[in-house]
């Protein structure tokens, strides 16, 4: 079983001196529903960042339901670009793209030329808010039915805090029980990225606080 995440905060930097064998003391999920797969014909499938990890699974899925599929995976740069080889082996055709242009394609508007070729059934967006947004926004006018998996804030991840909160169609819904995954042409993403970044003067105090600590509780630390 593997397990991946991007060091980015307290919470992650700490799960990043576990060594194999470690525990954590309490772990939730999966949340919500299960991801809809069936046989839709082609699909596109795009993942970011560390979200890549969990797209080659809706990848795998699709292929065995019978889909042809097209992946893209990217990153910021092209240092923090995985599973790259993972996705050749499990997709029909693979696009990379970063930010900066490093590896592949610089950015996603590629994308817009290859829709305007080939005719895709349903397209599943996992990564980045922003990225999920220029997916969906991609695709509306060409008609392609969209799926983004949303992550917002989290606390109790039983529907009851009302903490991942996003408006999809108008209507109030959470992230942990009615998601994770959403109707990318409905949701209102400048709504879930002001609300990811409610808590960031916090995160960053709590990391800082943290490293100056000496970066772990337990006396262990990377260096
Ligand atoms: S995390 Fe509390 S309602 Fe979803």
């Amino acid at each position: 079983m593997s397990f991946a995440f991007h060091e980015v905060g307290k919470t992650t930097k700490e799960l990043g001196l576990l060594n194999e064998g470690d525990c954590l003391e309490n772990l939730t999920g999966p949340l919500g529903n299960p991801s809809e797969i069936k046989n839709y014909g082609n699909v596109l499938c795009v993942g970011g960042s560390i979200m890549i990890a969990p797209l080659l699974l809706q990848v795998k899925a699709m292929k065995e339901a019978g889909n042809k599929v097209t992946t893209v995976i990217g990153a910021r740069i092209k240092d923090v670009l995985f599973m790259e080889e993972e996705a050749k082996a499990l997709s029909d055709r693979v696009y990379v793209a970063t930010d900066d242009g490093s590896k592949g394609y610089k950015g996603l508007d590629f994308l817009k030329e290859v829709l305007a070729k080939e005719k895709f059934d349903r397209c599943v967006a996992m990564g980045p808010v922003v990225m999920m947004k220029t997916v969906s926004d991609i695709t509306k006018p060409f008609g392609i039915p969209t799926v983004v998996t949303l992550t917002p804030i989290m606390i109790d991840g039983m529907g009851m805090c009302g903490v991942c909160r996003v408006t999809v169609g108008g209507k109030m819904l959470f992230g942990c029980v009615d998601g994770p995954e959403f109707d990318g042409h409905q949701v209102d993403f400048d709504e879930l990225i002001h609300r990811q970044r409610l808590f960031l003067p916090e995160e960053r105090l709590s990391s800082e606080l943290w490293e100056l600590a000496g970066g772990c509780k337990c006396g262990r630390s990377k260096a």
